[in-house]
């Protein structure tokens, strides 16, 4: 069966959604790992509760060592690897191990809104004081950079006049726990080609 490793850092929201597919069998996976690079984050609960093996490397603990720690983990255990709000920067070893085999879920249209410092309300907020008529969400595969992958999914979510970063945040937020799971699925079934920045989804 298709193994997955999940990185979280906060709520897990988004760890949910996946937990979610696979009880339902949406998504055909097991749930490997969930690992945090903060202790006493809520996500954690939610895999304890679903039995799922958690993993704590804090941060402050083990700064730029944390990808040696996700490699013991996940090398030759799992065949995905994914980011779900997890804000640690990753290695170029691990991404290079896990070439193609790691994705994100980033809460605005990449190339908007994206980069370094671009997490939670801040992207929201970014999107609200430019202006934009639309916002929502992408996933797309790691790369050495930050949110630069090829992009995998994206879901268009409008921009309301009175939103505020929160308000735009909940409603971006219902479309990622359909997108990512949407994502895992079509990994795991090996519908997604890739070539270059272009991601083919199906018999393509
Ligand atoms: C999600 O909105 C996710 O897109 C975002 O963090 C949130 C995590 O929520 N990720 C980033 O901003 C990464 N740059 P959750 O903990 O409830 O899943």
């Amino acid at each position: 069966m298709y193994k997955i490793a999940v990185l979280v850092s906060g709520s897990g929201s988004d760890l949910q959604s996946i937990i979610d597919a696979v009880e339902s069998s949406y998504v055909n996976c097991s749930i490997k790992a969930v690992i945090s690079d903060k202790p006493d984050v809520y996500a954690l609960e939610r895999a304890k509760s679903k039995g799922i093996e958690t993993y704590v490397f804090d941060r402050k603990v083990y700064g730029k060592n944390i990808s040696e720690e996700i490699l013991k983990v996940t090398e030759g255990k799992v065949d995905l690897i994914v980011l779900a709000g997890f804000l640690s920067i990753l290695s170029e070893k691990l991404i290079k191990i896990f070439s193609n085999k790691i994705i994100n879920i980033h809460p605005s249209l990449i190339p908007s809104f994206c980069g370094n410092g671009m997490y939670g309300l801040k992207v929201h907020q970014a999107a609200i004081d430019y202006g934009v008529k639309f916002s929502g969400c992408t996933v797309h595969f790691v790369d050495e950079g930050t949110d630069t992958g090829a992009i995998i999914l994206q879901q268009v979510v409008p921009v309301l006049e009175n939103d505020t970063a929160e308000t735009l945040q909940k409603r971006v937020l219902e479309e990622e726990h359909k997108i990512l799971p949407k994502a895992v699925k079509l990994l795991a079934e090996g519908s997604v080609k890739i070539d270059g920045r272009k991601v083919y989804i199906g018999g393509v």
